[in-house]
């Protein structure tokens, strides 16, 4: 049976497994290597399974990777030598040397003298000089994908086009550095949405930022060169004081629609609320978004029930829009982002 591994949220994996029983009935998961880290049995081979997913992306599951090769641990030294030695006997045939290449190495023992650099450099030496395939860790058009797990202690080894990984960060473990002037984590999420979703900002846009405090959005949106109106009962943090691109309305979202909104690029809404309630105010929103606008929010998932809730809100929020993407991002807690677009469009 074809093997892969599936990466998702620790909290999440239930709901992960329903979405690959979805797109494959015939596939289980075969063992949990590390909280949200899963071993599946697949029921189609890996190419007609990930294209599935390549079309419809899941929401939950953020990472895939295929398992050619599975080879057994011993000790540091010696696992280098045989990961290098089974990338060349297993793999260099397959590897295109047209396209970039980077080796993707996540190590799951938390004691394994190992460290994914040393796995990936030394694999990368290999594959570069016996292929003369270029390495290009930041868009790589291939990944080798290596799993080093504990129980039992073996390394997972799968090669697969990066439009088959459905991230191509490790793991869809997007990292983003930390600035000195970052006022949220929140602001990850913004930053990860707008990259994974490719959502491109027009150039002096006006942005509308619902649940704004305490500000990373409307800081990020403001760097991104948008005008941003920032809508909270919280207030914003005093850094942000004195930008005369953003206005800041001390009011609920809902307080906002009755005062006769204007019109914008852009809406974003990380309101701490009911998903459905939230989608609810989004869609009478929906008349204040121009044509070619973008809507991003995130929906805060309770504990139980995940699913009929999310369905309950997808389908309030399909009745002004397009839901072009969600993920459960790397960034995400217990909620979900949701990429809005109009439904006419
Ligand atoms: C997770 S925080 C937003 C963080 C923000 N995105 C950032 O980057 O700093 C959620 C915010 O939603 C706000 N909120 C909750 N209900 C709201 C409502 N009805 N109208 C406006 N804001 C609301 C809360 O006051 C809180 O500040």
């Amino acid at each position: 049976m074809p093997q892969a591994i599936l990466t998702c949220d620790p909290d999440s994996v239930d709901l992960a497994r329903h979405e690959l029983k979805e797109a494959a009935p015939a596939s289980q998961i075969e063992n949990i290597l590390s909280p949200g880290v899963l071993l599946a049995e697949l029921g189609d081979s890996y190419w007609e399974f990930a294209e599935k997913w390549h079309q419809q992306s899941p929401i939950f599951v953020r990472h895939l990777c295929p398992v050619q090769t599975i080879l057994p641990l011993h000790s540091a030294e010696r696992d280098l030598d045989d990961l290098v030695q089974a990338i060349a006997v297993e793999f260099n045939e397959l590897i295109d040397p047209e396209l970039s290449f980077s080796v993707q190495t996540r190590i799951l023992s938390k004691n394994y003298p190992l460290k994914p650099f040393d796995v990936n450099t030394a694999l990368a030496n290999q594959i570069q000089e016996s292929t003369s395939a270029p390495l290009d860790v930041r868009k790589p058009l291939q990944i080798m994908s290596v799993v080093v797990a504990q129980n039992p202690p073996v390394a997972y080894l799968g090669l697969s086009p990066t439009m088959l990984n459905i991230s191509d960060w490790a793991g869809g473990m997007r990292r983003f550095m930390h600035e000195d002037n970052q006022i949220s984590r929140a602001e990850f999420k913004l930053l990860e949405a707008l990259d994974l979703f490719k959502i491109e900002l027009p150039v002096r846009g006006v942005a509308l930022d619902l649940g704004a405090a305490p500000g990373g959005w409307t800081r990020i949106l403001r760097q991104k060169g948008q005008y941003v109106t920032a809508i909270d009962t919280a207030r914003l943090d005093a850094r942000l004081k004195g930008d005369e691109g953003i206005r800041y309305l001390h009011m609920t979202a809902q307080a906002y629609l009755k005062d006769e909104p204007d019109f914008f690029d852009i809406i974003v809404n990380d309101m701490r609320m009911d998903a459905r309630d939230s989608a609810r105010i989004m869609v009478s929103y929906a008349t204040y978004l121009y044509p070619h606008g973008t809507g991003l929010m995130t929906l805060k998932l309770p504990e139980e029930d995940r699913q009929p809730i999310l369905k309950q809100t997808f389908d309030i929020l399909r009745k002004a829009y397009t839901v072009a993407g969600a993920r459960q991002l790397f960034h995400n807690r217990s909620e979900i982002t949701v990429y809005l677009k109009h439904r006419e469009r």
